[in-house]
């Protein structure tokens, strides 16, 4: 596997005058045609930004939702053209298809420092199959391909790298941080390099933690997958979430990481609720005497204490996945304090998209962390120590 840290960056390219194709996430939320947030849309600015002050003529692309290879009114692109243009301050025009006459002849027609925006990629049945004759003509409305679209690079589709096999092709800002964020943390981190795993499911961070084993000092579990890990060391887990078929898996991970000198915690206490509700009636508890008919819901004050000062003389900290049911406020200062321990750190503070980086968002921790991944199944991907498609197509620097 090539190293992500050496692939050519936007700023290698001489732009100006050129048609550049740039591939966004723009997989903004939406309610009844309206963006409920625009941060993905905020994210791409300083790519695009750069190319239009460098005179490039700028070509965006992007899927929205899943139309599954349909045109669909629903999935249209031009609420984002209309924030987009709003937040660049300037006109951004829009093609009426991805790929067709409407783009060709926009594309054709650009100015320098003027900007397209095509349709929904996935309108294309060819996008998701990654088909040579969609990334052919994707490349014919360009000269030059800048992929952007961190939170899609683990998916093989036409736009996100069929397209890098015709043009020459580089990342973005926004990829280049994840890049150097999160592939600095697995490849070279400034240690000791702790992982903080959370959420529900073993089965989901399986391929997490076995990647992070082999790199980190420190491998802190919690949140509901915890249960499984504390019932392989023959702890009585009451009603907690468990999944029978993981807890071999979690005995053979903690020897693993025993066996490398890895240090691996999980709960010593928990707050423990009678029922799987917001306001049930809650106790603290030891990991090895949860009774029956209570379950875990989130981590104990003692195993705050022992993570937050795990995290403390942290030189790398790696956060995915909440400690409790954190969308509940009886249940939520596991979270909260692992948070706060981060924000507090001099570490190299890394959050993993989707759950963890809402939760530091909620919070207000958001300028407190060194980066906050903009890529949910993007980043765990990262994570897993998988080469993402849509970063292995680029150009490596000469
Ligand atoms: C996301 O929101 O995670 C990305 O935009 C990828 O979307 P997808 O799961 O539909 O490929």
């Amino acid at each position: 596997m090539s190293s992500a840290l050496n692939k050519m960056t936007v700023e290698d390219f001489d732009v100006k005058g050129k048609k550049v194709l740039v591939r966004c996430d723009f997989n903004v939320k939406m309610e009844n045609g309206v963006i409920t947030s625009d941060k993905r849309i905020v994210a791409s600015l300083p790519t695009i930004k750069y190319l239009i002050d460098n005179g490039a003529k700028v070509i965006l692309c992007s899927h929205l939702g899943r139309p599954k290879g349909e045109v669909n009114p629903e999935f249209s692109m031009k609420p984002v053209a209309a924030r987009l243009s709003e937040l660049l301050g300037q006109e951004v025009k829009m093609a009426d298809d991805v790929v067709g006459e409407s783009a060709q002849s926009l594309a054709a027609d650009l100015k320098e420092g003027e900007v397209l925006l095509l349709e929904n990629v996935r309108f294309e049945p060819g996008e998701t199959k990654n088909d040579p004759d969609l990334s052919k003509k994707f490349a014919s409305l360009a000269e030059l391909y800048v992929n952007d679209a961190f939170g899609s690079a683990h998916r093989a589709h036409s736009s996100t790298t069929g397209v890098a096999d015709y043009l020459p092709a580089a990342c973005g800002y926004l990829i280049q941080k994840e890049i150097q964020f999160i592939g600095g943390a697995l490849e070279n981190p400034k240690r000791p390099l702790v992982a903080i795993l959370g959420g529900a499911k073993v089965s989901d961070k399986i391929g997490v933690i076995t990647n992070l084993i082999d790199k980190c000092d420190t491998l802190i579990v919690g949140g509901g997958m915890a249960y499984t890990f504390m019932k392989s060391l023959g702890h009585q887990i009451g009603n907690s979430l468990l999944e029978a078929d993981k807890v071999d898996l979690a005995k053979e991970m903690m020897e693993k990481a025993e066996a490398k000198g890895v240090k691996f915690l999980i709960p010593v206490d928990n707050k423990v609720g009678r029922e799987y509700d917001p306001n049930t009636e809650a106790m603290i508890v030891n990991s090895d005497e949860i009774p029956d008919g209570w379950m875990g819901l989130d981590i104990g004050p003692e195993t705050q204490k022992i993570f937050a000062d795990a995290v403390k003389d942290a030189g790398t900290v790696i956060w995915n996945g909440p400690m409790g049911v954190s969308e509940w406020a009886n249940f939520a200062s596991g979270t909260v304090a692992v948070a706060t321990a981060i924000a507090d750190s001099n570490a190299i503070s890394i959050i993993g998209g989707g759950d963890s980086a809402a939760a530091i968002q909620k919070l207000g921790f958001a300028d407190k962390m060194s980066h906050i991944s903009t890529g949910g199944g993007a980043s765990l991907e990262y994570l897993e120590g998988k080469e993402l498609p849509g970063i292995a197509a680029l150009n490596e620097k000469k």
